[in-house]
């Protein structure tokens, strides 16, 4: 694959992804080993992270059904029964207020690792040089002088007063900086899909009505907001579901990466 990548390529003219790491890693070696941990950090950095954002609204749909109501009547007016388009998705302002509002509460990652090249003082504390420093996201977004009455879920506070949706810089979750998320509009993007999907087909409620959300966990994805299980009503004449196709090229390049580990032409 990278030897045919190589012949069709010219090296000021990167047409994808795979093109522009090919001719920044000249050694074959190099390009493997490179390929391989972008692709799993990438994948690893995506995939757990909306997963868990997905489950932690489907849970704050099903807690709070006047939103649900109100996400679903936006869905129908701007899209009805029919397919997402990228035109549709920015006019669901309300479901990436909801996107924003379940992220401020239950970031997906903790925090961000950060190591202090010099000493500093940093929030009144003294840090000394070359330390790891873990600062935590939920406590910017529960600090109640940028989020009033942060413990209550109330998505219009990422609506401005057209009703708007506006990205918010008070929120934490894809942290700041150089080395902040690169990944927050694919994110908004996929999760108001498969949210619109879901909602387009079904309605969602708790297992009970007692049903309470999930503690924090240990592991490094916390899986705080969640409920543990959910119910799934399918919609009265909603569209019948239809194969959902995977061959993009993202996934062609990740299939050819595992298939290529171990090789040494590559
Ligand atoms: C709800 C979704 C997501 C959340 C909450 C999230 C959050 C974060 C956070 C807090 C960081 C650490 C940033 C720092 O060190 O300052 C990070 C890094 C990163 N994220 Fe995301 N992320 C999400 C989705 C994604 C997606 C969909 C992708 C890829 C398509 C992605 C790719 C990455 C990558 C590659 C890094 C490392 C950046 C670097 O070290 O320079 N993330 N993310």
């Amino acid at each position: 694959m990278y030897n045919e990548d190589k012949a069709s390529h010219t090296e000021s003219d990167s047409r994808d992804y795979l093109e522009a790491i090919t001719a920044s890693k000249k050694d074959p070696s190099e390009l493997i080993y490179y390929l391989r941990e972008v692709t799993f950090i990438s994948l690893h950095a995506a995939t757990h992270t909306t997963w868990h954002t997905l489950l932690s609204a489907l849970s704050m749909f099903a807690i709070y059904p006047e939103v649900q109501q109100r996400a679903a009547d936006e869905i129908q007016q701007e899209i009805g029964r029919g397919e997402v388009t990228t035109d549709s998705l920015d006019k669901l302002s309300y479901l990436k207020a909801v996107i924003s509002e379940t992220l401020r509460l239950y970031p997906a990652v903790p925090y961000p690792l950060r190591l202090t090249k010099r000493a500093t003082v940093a929030g009144g504390f003294q840090l000394p040089r070359k330390i790891t420093v873990l600062p935590l996201i939920i406590s910017e977004n529960m600090n109640p002088s940028r989020f009033v009455d942060p413990k209550a879920f109330r998505p219009e506070r990422f609506l401005d007063d057209k009703g708007k949706f506006f990205h918010d810089p008070n929120l934490g979750t894809f942290s700041r900086g150089k080395r902040a998320c690169p990944g927050r509009e694919f994110s908004y993007m996929s999760s108001s899909i498969y949210l619109t999907k879901i909602l387009q087909h079904f309605t969602v409620a708790p297992p009970s009505k007692n049903a309470k959300l999930s503690e924090i966990g240990a592991d490094f994805f916390t899986s705080a907001g969640r409920l543990d299980e959910l119910r799934f009503m399918r919609r009265e004449g909603a569209p019948p579901i239809r194969d959902v196709q995977f061959d993009t090229r993202l996934s062609t390049i990740v299939r050819e990466v595992i298939a290529a580990q171990g090789k040494k032409d590559i």
